[in-house]
C-alpha cells in the first residue's frame, strides 16, 4: 500500500503545525467527498473506480480485441488528460520502448500538438501499416485534436474505404454533448463515454485511458481493482491517510516560502507519469496568483543535469519522490579482472542495490543541502500498483487544491493562449 515519508519535513515546519491543519484538512476532504466546493459538478472521478460500469468495461474491451486482431498501429488523438493519462499508464507497464517490440499492436499519438514534422514522421510509420484511430475529446473542437482527426479519418477512408474505415473509428467522448457526441452520431462510430462530472485529467480511469491501455495489452481490470483499493483505503479522514499527509505537506510547504514541487522518479518508464501529475496539479492549483509550480526529474540521468541546481541553487523548492518496490527478478553487476573503472567493489552486486544506494545517498544530500524530501512508497510497477497511484494523487490533488482555497476543476487560464491564436487565425467571433 501507499506510504509517505515525513521525516524529512521537519527542517521546514514541525509535527504541531502540521496537525495544526488537521481541521483544514478535514473540511477539504469534506467538502470534496460531500460535493460542496467550487467545481463541484466535476468530482464524478472520485467514485469511478467502485462505480464502474461492467457494460463498459465488456465494450472497451471487445473493442480492444477487434482492434488488436485487425491493426499493426492504433492511433490515439488526444491533448491534456486525453493523452497524457493512456500514454503515461503505457510507458509505465509497457516501458518507453513499447513500439519496439512485437507482441501488442503499437500505439502512437496524435493531436496534442501542431508539429508539421510530428505529422510528417506520423504519417511515414503509418505507411504500409494497418490502423485504427481513437479519438479523445470531450469537446471535439479542441485545435490539435480536431486537425489530426480531420487528417486521419480521410487517411483511413482512402485507405479502407468508407464503410472499413468506419469500423476503424473508435471515439472517446461526452455522452451527449459536444461535436464530438454529435460526429460520432452522425457517422456511426463506436463511441465510449467520458462521463460528465469527469475532467479531463481525472479521466484516466475511463475509456480515456482504459481503451488504449487495453490495446497495448494492459490489464485494465486488475488497474481498476488497484484504483478501487485505494478509493477504500484512503477514504479514512484522519493523518493516518498519505493523501492527508501530501495534502497537508504540500500546503504548508507553499505557506513556507516553497515555489516548486520537484516530482523525481528513479524509473525512465514513469517519465510521461510525471507529465500527467504536472498537469493534475499544474491545472488544478495555478490559478489566482496561487499554487506551486509542478516540475519532473528523472532521476539518476538529471542528477547529471539538474542535481548541481538541486544541491546549490535558489532554495526555494522540495521534492517528491515516487519510489516503486524493487523488481523481482535481478540483474547482477558484471566482473572484470583489469578492474579499469574500478567497479569490482561492486562483485556480486545487483543493478537494484546500486540504485537504492543513489536513492538514498541523493535524498540526504538534498536534504542535507536545504531540500526537504517526501518519499512515496508504492508496490511494484504493475497495473494495481498504477490505479493506486493515479487514485492517490488525484485525491490528494482536489483535498490540496481546497486547502489552498482554489476550484480544481477548471482551467480558465488555458482559454487565454487559445483567444489570441484564434484572433490571429482570423476565426470568426474572434
Ligand atoms: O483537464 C482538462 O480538462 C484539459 O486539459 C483537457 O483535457 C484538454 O484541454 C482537452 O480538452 P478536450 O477533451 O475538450 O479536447
Amino acid at each position: 500500500m501507499i506510504e509517505l515519508d515525513m521525516s524529512n519535513v521537519w527542517g521546514e515546519f514541525s509535527l504541531p503545525q502540521l496537525l495544526e491543519t488537521e481541521q483544514e484538512v478535514f473540511a477539504a476532504h469534506k467538502l470534496l467527498a460531500e460535493g460542496k466546493g467550487p467545481g463541484n459538478d466535476y468530482i464524478g472521478w472520485l467514485e469511478l473506480p467502485t462505480a464502474e460500469d461492467t457494460a463498459e468495461m465488456v465494450r472497451i474491451k471487445r473493442a480492444a480485441e477487434r482492434i488488436r486482431e485487425n491493426s499493426d498501429v492504433l492511433v490515439v488523438i488526444g491533448i491534456g488528460g486525453s493523452y497524457l493519462g493512456p500514454r503515461a499508464a503505457i510507458e509505465l507497464l509497457k516501458g518507453q520502448n513499447h513500439n519496439l517490440m512485437n507482441d501488442d499492436p503499437q500505439i502512437f499519438f496524435a493531436g496534442n500538438n501542431l508539429s508539421t514534422r510530428a505529422w510528417q514522421e506520423l504519417c511515414r510509420l503509418l505507411e504500409d501499416k494497418d490502423f485504427s484511430i481513437n479519438i479523445i475529446s470531450k469537446s471535439g473542437t479542441t485545435t490539435e485534436p480536431a486537425i489530426a482527426t480531420r487528417a486521419l479519418r480521410w487517411m483511413l477512408e482512402r485507405k479502407y474505404g468508407t464503410e472499413k474505415a468506419r469500423a476503424r473509428t473508435y471515439v472517446t467522448t461526452d455522452p451527449e454533448n459536444g461535436a464530438l457526441r454529435q460526429m460520432a452520431n452522425e457517422e456511426g462510430w463506436e463511441s465510449f463515454i467520458i462521463p460528465p462530472d469527469v475532467g479531463g485529467r481525472y479521466s484516466v480511469l475511463t475509456a480515456v485511458g482504459l481503451l488504449p491501455m487495453a490495446v497495448a495489452g494492459i490489464d485494465i481490470s486488475a488497474l481498476m481493482a488497484g484504483a478501487a483499493e485505494a478509493q477504500k483505503a484512503l477514504d479514512i479522514r484522519s493523518f493516518e491517510n498519505p493523501a492527508w499527509q501530501y495534502a497537508a505537506i504540500r500546503n504548508l510547504m507553499y505557506r513556507h516560502g516553497k515555489a516548486l514541487e520537484l516530482l523525481c522518479t528513479y524509473e525512465p518508464d514513469a517519465k510521461m507519469l510525471g507529465g500527467w501529475w504536472q498537469q493534475l496539479f499544474g491545472e488544478s492549483e495555478g490559478k489566482d496568483g496561487k499554487g506551486l509550480f509542478p516540475v519532473t526529474a528523472e532521476f539518476t540521468a538529471d542528477l547529471h543535469s539538474l542535481g548541481q541546481m538541486i544541491q546549490e541553487g535558489q532554495r526555494n523548492l522540495f521534492e517528491t519522490v515516487i519510489r516503486f518496490a524493487p523488481p523481482e527478478r535481478k540483474t547482477a553487476i558484471e566482473v572484470d579482472w583489469k578492474d579499469l573503472d574500478g567497479l569490482n567493489y561492486l562483485e556480486g552486486r545487483t543493478l537494484d542495490f546500486v540504485e537504492e544506494q543513489a536513492y538514498l545517498g541523493t535524498l540526504s544530500a538534498h536534504v542535507d543541502g536545504g531540500v526537504p524530501v517526501i518519499p512515496i512508497s508504492f508496490g511494484p510497477v504493475c497495473e494495481k500498483t498504477l490505479g493506486e497511484l493515479f487514485y492517490f494523487f488525484e485525491l490528494s490533488c482536489g483535498i490540496s487544491a481546497y486547502m489552498l482555497g482554489v476550484n480544481p476543476f477548471n482551467q480558465p487560464g488555458v482559454e487565454y493562449y487559445k483567444r489570441n491564436m484564434f484572433h490571429l487565425l482570423g476565426k470568426p467571433g474572434y
